[in-house]
């Protein structure tokens, strides 16, 4: 298993071009199954979660090409879905792959996909997607680790359907599913991630009657039919994010290219809040410092669905909190299990402690490097952000989570002056 090998203390500088987004690009993806037409994707980051969804969909009978001429995109098709069984050995690779319910019920009548089971955040359940599947008509039946979906004869009917809580794929699942209903359907408390928005914008250009998309109420004309599209996946928030952190733990200036602050607006605030400013470019913004600020200032955070701070980001937000000047507390509303950094960031000199939810974070003046173990993708991105601010060398193992949602991670912080390396 791969390492990577740090030696902090070097200020970030230079430029770092932003991915298309892991979490709109999956979903966009499963749209191949709604169409027997092919539907182009551009801007798709070279990540392992991407070719976990790949999988998924060749096993459905979708074919997925890379084109050898046409850099970050898949050509999706699946003009003959030769079987609608999605097997627990492909979906416990990635819980997202239960984005293929929706679409698979909607346009083949029926599907057979694995319950996903619990992951490194807790238990996860996917109970929003199946009774939102219910509410249209659909059949669900729970056996042998399976859901087993049938939808009526002629096909799922549009429905008002409210989310008790807000789901960013059980919106985005249903919405899909609701494309092909019959009838008109109503997503209620409906996740308004910019992810869910870009998924509209593709469905619409196949053909899809949606409104609404990007407010808490989104309302879908069913069709008989969707027709293929071409669509560029809009940029990473959450790399975004993560490289703003970047920049400022390590004291530097990043220029980040093709991406926008627009996508980030609790991130941006709460950041300035801290001691970091924001220069919108050309191509991006540049972030760094303010100007005499040597150390930032503990800020207390929330994670609330978008647009509040993504717990995507809790984790990088922790590491810059970890030696900041002051106390300042994290409160994690959306996972159960989202503070596994914590112990690993203690073992590199942090002063945090966990009170249920939330935590309490005595800024340090410094963190010493250690070994360190990721747990899972986030808080792999914040044991590299702590390492690249600590005194001497960091190793964080099991780094296969991070390159489930960063693309070449090292060699773009390694452009700007990190001290950063491979392990194999
Ligand atoms: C998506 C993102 C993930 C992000 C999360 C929250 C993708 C591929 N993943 O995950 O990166 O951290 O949103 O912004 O887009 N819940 C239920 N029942 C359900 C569904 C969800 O109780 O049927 C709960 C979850 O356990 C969690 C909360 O709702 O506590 C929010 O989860 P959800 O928005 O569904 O997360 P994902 O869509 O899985």
């Amino acid at each position: 298993m791969d390492k990577l090998q740090i030696e902090g203390g070097v200020p970030l500088r230079g430029k770092i071009r932003i991915g298309g987004a892991k979490n709109a690009a999956l979903p966009l993806m499963a749209t191949s199954l709604l169409t027997d037409q092919p539907i182009v994707l551009e801007n798709i980051p070279k990540l392992s979660d991407i070719k976990t969804l790949s999988g998924v969909l060749m096993s459905l009978g979708v074919s997925v090409q890379e084109p050898e001429d046409k850099l970050n995109t898949l050509i999706l098709q699946s003009d003959h879905i030769n079987n609608v069984h999605a097997d627990y050995d492909l979906v416990r690779k990635m819980r997202a792959s239960i984005l293929v319910l929706g679409p698979l019920v909607a346009r083949h009548g029926k599907a057979e996909v694995s319950l996903p089971g619990g992951c490194a955040l807790g238990t996860r359940p996917v109970d929003l997607h199946i009774k939102g599947l219910e509410r249209m008509g659909a059949k669900i039946i729970l056996e042998d680790g399976y859901i087993r979906a049938t939808a009526p004869k002629g096909g799922l009917k549009g429905a008002d359907i409210a989310f008790p809580l807000i789901s960013v794929t059980g919106t985005e699942n249903l919405l899909m599913a609701a494309t092909l209903a019959k009838g008109t359907t109503h997503l209620i408390n409906a996740a308004r991630e910019p992810e869910v928005i870009d998924l509209a914008d593709c469905l619409i250009k196949m053909g899809a009657k949606i409104s609404g998309a990007g407010t808490h109420t989104i309302t879908i004309e069913g069709v008989p039919s969707l027709k293929g599209a071409t669509h560029p996946v809009l940029a990473d928030r959450i790399e975004t994010g993560t490289y703003i952190a970047a920049a400022g733990i390590t004291n530097g200036e990043l220029e980040l290219t093709n991406t926008t602050l627009d996508t980030l607006p609790t991130v941006v605030s709460l950041y300035e809040e801290a001691g970091l400013c924001f220069n919108k470019t050309k191509e991006g913004f540049i972030v760094s410092r303010k100007k005499g600020i040597k150390r930032l200032k503990s800020v207390d955070m929330i994670t609330e669905p978008y647009p509040g701070f993504s717990t995507d980001l809790q984790a990088q937000f922790m590491a810059l909190m970890s030696l900041s000047e002051g106390s300042s507390t994290i409160t994690e509303t959306i996972f159960e299990n989202r503070f596994m950094h914590v112990a690993e960031l203690i073992r590199m000199g942090a002063d945090i402690q966990i009170h249920g939810s939330s935590t309490t974070i005595k800024g340090k003046k410094e963190l010493v490097g250690a070994p360190v173990m990721a747990t899972d993708l986030r808080a792999s991105a914040c044991l590299v952000l702590a390492g690249l601010a600590a005194k001497g060398q960091t190793t964080v193992s099991r780094i296969y989570h991070l390159d489930r949602g960063y693309e070449a991670m090292e060699t773009k912080l390694q452009a700007c002056g990190a001290k950063i390396k491979r392990i194999p």
